[in-house]
């Protein structure tokens, strides 16, 4: 086993792609986050006011998760993948951090977008993860840049 995990949420199979090759290149476990109820193309249709993202979102609602056994405890390196929402990281990836007990482990953001970046990821997770130590990873956006990972684990 390995003492990083990699949890990965994506809801169109972008950011899974990704994270499984962040995987493999970190030598890390995999595991996938996953909402209860799975999104529909019509789920995530941003432009339709009423569309499912759009009304958790302005009621600030975590969507259930399908498990409650990620494998965290075995790991202290947490490798967080996730598609940019609104900007930031979307609020399954804090219900997920708050299933958990993050306490004195290591969190590491990695996320795919349309071209937004990941500054305001970190705080928008702190309170969801007391006592863990988060910090921006990498853009996944032009796959997994091997330099900048090698550089990353060297500090883990
Ligand atoms: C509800 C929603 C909100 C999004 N908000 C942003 C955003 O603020 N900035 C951005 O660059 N891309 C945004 N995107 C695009 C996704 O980040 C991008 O398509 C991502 O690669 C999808 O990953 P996935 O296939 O793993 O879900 C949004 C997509 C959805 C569905």
């Amino acid at each position: 086993m390995s003492r990083i995990l990699v949890a990965c949420f994506s809801a169109s199979g972008v950011t899974a792609a990704k994270a499984k090759e962040l995987a493999a290149a970190a030598n890390a476990d995999y595991y996938e986050i996953q909402p209860a109820q799975p999104y529909t193309a019509a789920d995530l249709k941003w432009t339709n006011s009423l569309a499912r993202c759009n009304r958790e979102w302005i009621r600030k609602q975590k969507p259930a998760l399908s498990d409650t056994d990620a494998p965290v405890a075995d790991h202290d390196v947490i490798f967080l993948a996730f598609p940019i929402w609104y900007y930031t990281a979307p609020l399954i990836i804090n219900g997920f951090l708050e299933q958990y007990d993050f306490a004195g482990k290591t969190v590491v953001c990695f996320a795919t977008s349309g071209g937004s970046d990941m500054k305001k990821v970190v705080k928008s997770l702190t309170p969801s993860a007391p006592g863990a130590t988060l910090q921006e990873g990498l853009m996944l956006n032009g796959g997994v840049n091997a330099t900048a990972l090698e550089a990353l684990l060297a500090t883990l």
